[in-house]
C-alpha cells in the first residue's frame, strides 16, 4: 500500500490486505464444530467495507515517525486491523439477532441467524470471534508494552463503556425520543468507540508522537459520530439493494437516529461540521495523514 497512487487503489488495497489476514487466521470449515467455523467464516469474510480496518493502516501511515512501516509495524497493523474487523463481525451478527435488531440481510446475503437457521450457533460465532480478536491482538510482533496498550484500547472501546454499552443503550431507547446530548452518547459508544479504536490502534502500533496522538484523537472522535450518523441518513435514504441490509428499518422499529431527532438537513449539516473538525485536527500531522483525509470524506460521501 503505497503513500502515492489515488485513494481507490489504496482502498482496494487495505481491504485485500486484511481480507487475506482474516482468511488465514479463521479456523477453517470443520465438521467438528457443527457449523461453528462455517459461521465465523461467513460473517467475517462476507463484502464488508473494511472502513475499521482501513482507517488502522491510513492511522499508522500517518504516525510512522520513519515515514513508513517497518516489516514487524507492517504485521503488527495487520493483526490490529483484523482484530477491530473481527469484533465489528461478531458485533453485527448479534445486531441482527432477533432480540435486537431482528434483521434478515447483511451485507447484501441473509444474516448469520438467518443463513445457518440456527439462533444459538449465530450467537456462538459472534462470541468466538471476540476471544480471537484479542488473540490477534496478542501476537502482535512489536513491543509488549505497545501490546498491552493495544488490548486495553480494544477491550475498552468494545466493553460496557464502548460498542457493547451503546448497544444496550440502544435497545433500551425503543419508542423514546432521547434528547440529542443522549443521542450522542448513544452512537459515540455503540458506533464510534470502535471507530476511535481503530485509528487509535494504528498510531500505537506505528508509535505514534503524542503530538500525533492529540490529532488521531480528535480526527477519531469526529469521525466515530458521523460514521453513525451517515448509517442513520441512509436507513432513511437509500434502498436496500444498494446498502446490503434492509433499508427504513430505524423508524419502523422506532430506534431514536439523528435523522428522526435532528432531521435530514440538520444532520447533513452536522456532518460537515464534522468532517472540517476531522481535517482540522490532521494538521499537525502534515501530508502523511492524507489517507487519514481521504478516508474521512470517504465515510462523509458514502452511499452504502
Ligand atoms: C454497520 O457498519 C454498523 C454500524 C456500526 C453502523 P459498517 O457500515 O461498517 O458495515 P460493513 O462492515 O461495511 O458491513
Ligand atoms: C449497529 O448500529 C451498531 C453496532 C453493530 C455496534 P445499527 O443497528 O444502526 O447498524 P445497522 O444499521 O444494523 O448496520
Ligand atoms: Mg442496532
Ligand atoms: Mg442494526
Ligand atoms: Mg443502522
Amino acid at each position: 500500500m503505497s503513500v502515492a497512487g489515488s485513494f481507490d487503489q489504496w482502498l482496494q488495497d487495505a481491504v485485500g490486505r486484511v481480507g487475506g489476514v482474516l482468511s488465514e487466521l479463521l479456523p477453517e470449515a470443520d465438521e467438528s464444530t457443527a457449523h461453528l467455523h462455517e459461521a465465523m467464516r461467513y460473517a467475517v469474510l462476507g463484502p464488508g467495507k473494511r472502513v475499521r480496518a482501513a482507517l488502522v493502516y491510513a492511522a499508522g501511515e500517518a504516525s510512522c515517525p520513519s515515514g513508513s512501516a517497518s516489516a514487524a509495524q507492517g504485521l503488527a497493523l495487520d493483526g490490529a486491523a483484523a482484530a477491530v474487523e473481527l469484533v465489528h463481525a461478531y458485533s453485527l451478527i448479534h445486531d441482527d439477532l432477533p432480540c435486537m435488531d431482528d434483521d434478515d440481510l447483511r451485507r447484501g446475503r441473509p444474516t448469520v441467524h438467518r443463513q445457518f437457521d440456527d439462533e444459538a450457533l449465530a450467537m456462538l460465532a459472534g462470541d468466538a470471534l471476540q476471544p480471537l480478536a484479542f488473540d490477534c491482538l496478542a501476537q502482535m510482533p512489536i513491543a509488549p508494552a505497545l501490546v498491552v496498550q493495544a488490548v486495553q484500547l480494544l477491550a475498552r472501546a468494545a466493553g460496557a463503556d464502548g460498542m457493547v454499552g451503546g448497544q444496550a443503550i440502544d435497545c433500551a431507547s425503543v419508542g423514546h425520543a432521547l434528547n440529542i446530548d443522549a443521542l450522542q452518547r448513544m452512537h459515540r459508544m455503540k458506533t464510534g468507540a470502535m471507530l476511535e479504536a481503530s485509528v487509535l490502534l494504528g498510531g500505537v502500533v506505528a508509535g505514534a508522537s503524542s503530538t500525533a496522538r492529540n490529532g488521531l484523537e480528535s480526527y477519531a472522535a469526529a469521525m466515530g459520530l458521523a460514521f453513525q450518523i451517515v448509517d442513520d441518513i441512509l436507513d432513511v435514504t437509500a434502498d436496500s439493494a444498494t446498502l446490503g441490509k434492509t433499508a427504513g428499518k430505524d423508524a419502523a422499529q422506532g430506534k431514536p437516529t439523528y435523522v428522526s431527532i435532528l432531521g435530514l438537513d440538520a444532520s447533513r449539516s452536522l456532518l460537515n461540521d464534522l468532517r472540517e473538525q476531522a481535517h482540522e485536527a490532521l494538521l499537525p500531522l502534515g501530508p502523511s495523514a492524507g489517507r487519514l483525509r481521504e478516508l474521512a470524506d470517504y465515510i462523509i460521501g458514502r452511499t452504502h
